[in-house]
């Protein structure tokens, strides 16, 4: 293990925040096996990537709101308020506790949005197959690992959990250890949309509060306290708090946008900062060595 952080610390977009720290949570992690390991992943920006061949990617709110059912002007009104929103969600310079009315905001106009609209599942499911769902290499293989190490994976998402379910369905990574939190759409007996189901999840809530209607999933995994966490902003750091006595946890974030500015904050929150990699190569790299070869074959 001291071999593989020695060859992760030399990859020039790779920091660690304390080296020696981490040698011993991969060895209790390895030492646990992965009968007691679960891994927590955000979805946008983390299975999939930001960016491919200089274009972003959409966010599963982007595919949702380019569903071609939907009213005319709609994706131009959601592109507005992403152009509006997203720069505080990554501002450089604002605290968390600044942040979050301004998400909170996006969600109520976003959720606003959506009532009345006439698209029916099968529709919105054909749209998202037909769409491009940008994962990153090596997503759906470290899916199949964890899936024949039967290693729990929960997808904790501020997206549209619809799309997400879908577009894990598509590429064959929705397997029985796969649970997905998300924003879940909400269909009227009409077929119409109102909003999604329950208590909105946006990227700073993801915490406590918002794993409390969880409680649940985590006690059924209470025997499971060492965690890979993955995630690509500073709430998907809080990922965890629903994990009875954590035991061993590697949090690794991707980071983006302003990564010079943000780095310091990346690093108080996370284990593991990978700067403008859109990849799964350090995480698949960590989990093959975890789980053993046999599992990537
Ligand atoms: O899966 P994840 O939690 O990353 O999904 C949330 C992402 O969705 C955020 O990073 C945010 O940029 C994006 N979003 C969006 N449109 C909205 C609300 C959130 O693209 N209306
Ligand atoms: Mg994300």
């Amino acid at each position: 293990m001291a071999k593989l952080l020695e060859a992760l610390l030399e990859l020039p977009h790779v920091r660690i925040k304390d080296p020696d720290y981490m040698l011993s949570v991969f060895e209790e992690i390895i030492e646990g096996n992965s009968e007691k390991l679960q891994v927590i992943s955000d979805f946008d920006q983390t299975l999939t990537k930001d960016h491919e061949n200089g274009e972003r990617c959409l966010t599963t709110f982007g595919i949702f709101h380019s569903t071609p059912q939907l009213p005319k002007g709609y994706n131009a009104r959601s592109e507005a308020l992403y152009h509006k929103y997203h720069p505080f969600e990554v501002h450089p310079e604002l605290t968390v506790e600044q942040k979050t009315p301004y998400m909170e905001q996006w969600y109520k106009d976003s959720e606003q949005l959506l009532f009345g609209a006439e698209v029916s599942k099968e529709e919105l499911k054909g749209h998202i197959y037909s769409s491009k769902t940008c994962f990153r290499d090596g997503s759906v293989e470290i899916f199949n690992a964890l899936k024949k190490a039967e290693v729990p994976v929960l997808v904790f998402s501020a997206g549209v959990g619809d799309v997400v379910h879908h577009a894990l369905e598509k590429h064959e990574m929705l397997l029985d250890n796969v649970r997905i939190i998300s924003n879940f759409l909400n269909w009227n007996d009409q077929g119409t949309l109102e909003g999604f189901q329950g208590d909105m999840i946006h990227v700073f809530n993801k915490n406590q509060r918002a794993l409390a209607a969880h409680e649940e999933y985590f006690s059924l995994l209470a025997h499971r306290p060492n965690v890979i966490l993955l995630g690509d902003n500073e709430g998907d750091a809080a990922m965890g708090h629903g994990v009875q006595d954590p035991k061993a946890m590697i949090k690794i974030g991707f980071l983006f946008h302003h990564p010079e500015q943000r780095l310091e904050k990346f690093m108080d929150m996370f284990d593991i900062v990978l700067i403008d990699d859109q990849t799964m190569d350090v995480p698949k790299k960590i989990l093959h060595h975890i789980l053993g070869a046999h599992h990537f074959d």
